[in-house]
């Protein structure tokens, strides 16, 4: 549902000691810049004094919220809400694709998680060259080697203090028990039916009745509470080795996927140094390669940071400097960065000031050029944010996928869990485009054992006096970077309030297809023919994104999750 900008309102969930309340309060004007016609509704926005959680699905955000009163921290709150969303957000949320975490404790201390998939030992080059199309969307040969509970069990094993049976006993209980499915998700599961419907077990699970679960309706999954079980009783063993595993294996055989015991059980999840981005005085941490979300969004931010000041928001000046940045950044992502287990990532370079102040020399009045190229890139796919902060001060910002929504649409036989697809995300066929229209190089070239690239950009940010200021992720494939790119930026230069800023109509370009994508209405026709005559090739397009963010106020912490989707926030 969408409401005219005129009647806006923010719905706000004032928290009392034992319960959260939703009032309506008076909103905020749309900023200088947008359109009238941006009909965008305001955020869900939710403040809480101590501590806050921010997803992709409100019934998640409740268990993280439950996690943390009962003393957990945010990685045991993070954890929690990996697995939830495993359950009550089966599009993205899994246990059968992969994720990052960036973690920034209290005491400073900031590490990344990077438990992203792999292609698997019998994975080649030129594997796609050959095979049927859509073999790397849909299917069994489309599975990377899923990471996420390597990933949520290692995050919890560092760092987490409730025991893990606490932490994923919520997760199993909604499996088990059921949860009431919300007209998002049965509209969700509904678009994806004709690819759930290839798979016998994802008919079974997703469409009883050959219909996706209705509105209202209560949806069970023991088959998926039993794979819980399993994870909580044995750890990441209970997922990599024995009957899980079994499974995972007999699945890919029947489906003639590539995925063995060899590469289960040699999966592992990596900790690695954040990237860390000074901006305008605030740091920002973000995820480093195996994906490109830091790296590609440091680059914007330090060619925009040259700009001072920066013109205002929805501005064609603005507007040109942001794409022809964009288009920079992508480039060197798109040519220069794959896993760094397998090639040299030059990220000193890409993020070094002189290296934005030289790409900035090149940015003149007009467009410059990429070779042209027409696809039909994007649409109907999804990843999930969310933004975990305690009463500590701990905070976590993780995105997880099965790229696709629903992913591979595979779901393992007698197991319960959805295989991801996240091969498409290698440059499956070097120079030519992926589903997401990413034209990508050797760099990102598939190899056996290799993590693909990823654009996911989980963020944390802190003020000039290096105070834990932000939170910050979404889904959205590339234009993931440029919009927790727009969010940062439309905090710290724009000024406007976290729901402002994410209500805010986005752009993107990532250098191929050469157009500067926009969200359809948000910007005055002056500025779009003004972006025109610059030589821009516009492309309107559906609004995207799901951002989950949390701010530091006066009062404590605020949320927002995105009005473009069907996310919510709990914290007490
Ligand atoms: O890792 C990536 O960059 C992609 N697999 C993310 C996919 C995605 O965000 C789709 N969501 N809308």
């Amino acid at each position: 549902m969408q409401i005219p900008a005129a009647g806006l309102l923010l719905t706000l969930i004032v928290l009392s000691p034992s319960c959260a309340r939703r009032v309506e309060a008076p909103g905020t004007t749309p900023a200088d810049g947008m359109a009238p016609t941006w009909n965008m509704r305001a955020p869900r926005v939710i403040e809480a004094s101590k501590a806050l959680v921010v997803s992709g699905s409100p019934l998640a955000s409740a268990v993280g919220r439950d996690i943390l009163r009962q003393g957990g921290n945010a990685v045991d709150a993070a954890v929690a809400v990996g697995f939830a969303l495993a359950v009550v957000h089966p599009e993205a949320g899994n246990i059968g694709g992969g994720g990052f975490m960036v973690i920034r404790l209290a005491d400073g201390r900031v590490q990344t998680l990077d438990y992203r998939e792999t292609a698997p030992g019998r994975a080649s080059r030129d594997m796609y060259l050959s095979a049927a199309p859509e073999a790397s969307v849909t299917g069994h040969l489309s599975a990377g080697v899923p990471g996420a509970v390597a990933g949520l069990t290692e995050a919890h094993r560092r760092f987490g203090r409730l025991a893990f049976s606490t932490v994923i006993a919520p997760a199993i209980g909604l499996a088990y028990d059921g949860f009431l499915v919300d007209e998002y998700r049965s509209s969700s599961i509904g678009e994806d039916s004709a690819r759930l419907v290839l798979f016998p077990a994802s008919r079974a699970t997703f469409l009883p009745n050959d219909r996706p679960p209705e509105t209202g309706s209560t949806f069970r999954q023991p088959e998926l509470g039993a794979t819980l079980e399993a994870v909580r009783d044995s750890g990441a063993a209970g997922f990599y080795r024995g009957r899980v595993a079994d499974l995972i294996v007999a699945e890919m055989v029947r489906g003639h996927g590539l995925i063995d015991h060899d590469d289960l059980n040699r999966y592992r999840a990596i900790w690695r140094n954040p990237i860390e981005i000074s901006y305008r005085g605030h740091t920002i941490y973000s995820m480093p390669p195996a994906s490109s979300g830091g790296v590609t969004m440091g680059e914007i931010l330090n060619i925009m940071e040259g700009y001072d000041p920066l013109p205002a928001f929805g501005t064609a000046a603005l507007m040109h400097r942001e794409a022809e940045a964009m288009r920079r950044a992508f480039t060197d992502r798109n040519r220069h960065l794959g896993d760094p287990g397998f090639v040299n990532n030059p990220v000193q370079r890409l993020l070094s000031k002189d290296y934005a102040a030289e790409l900035r020399q090149q940015i003149g009045e007009q467009a410059s050029v990429t070779p042209r190229f027409e696809t039909g890139a994007g649409g109907g796919s999804s990843t999930t944010h969310y933004s975990v902060v305690d009463a500590d001060g701990n905070a976590v910002s993780c995105t997880t996928t099965l790229n696709n929504s629903y992913g591979s649409a595979v779901t393992v036989t007698g197991a319960g869990f959805l295989l991801n697809d996240e091969m498409d995300d290698f440059a499956t066929s070097p120079g030519e485009p992926n589903m997401y229209g990413l034209v990508q190089g050797e760099a990102n070239a598939i190899a056996p054992g290799k993590r693909m690239l990823s654009a996911m950009t989980p963020s944390i940010v802190l003020d000039r006096e290096k105070q834990l200021y932000m939170i910050v992720g979404t889904p959205g494939g590339p234009k993931i970077i440029t919009m927790v790119y727009h969010v940062i930026s439309n905090v710290i230069d724009h000024r406007m309030p976290l729901p402002e800023a994410v209500r805010a109509p986005r752009t993107h370009h990532q250098a191929l297809p050469d157009s500067l994508q926009i969200e359809g209405g948000g910007f005055l026709p002056a500025t779009l023919d003004s972006l025109e005559g610059k030589g821009h090739g516009l492309w309107s397009r559906e609004p995207w994104g799901d951002v989950e963010a949390i701010v530091r106020t006066s009062q404590g912490w605020q949320g927002v999750t995105d009005p473009r989707r069907g996310g919510g926030g709990a914290g007490y």
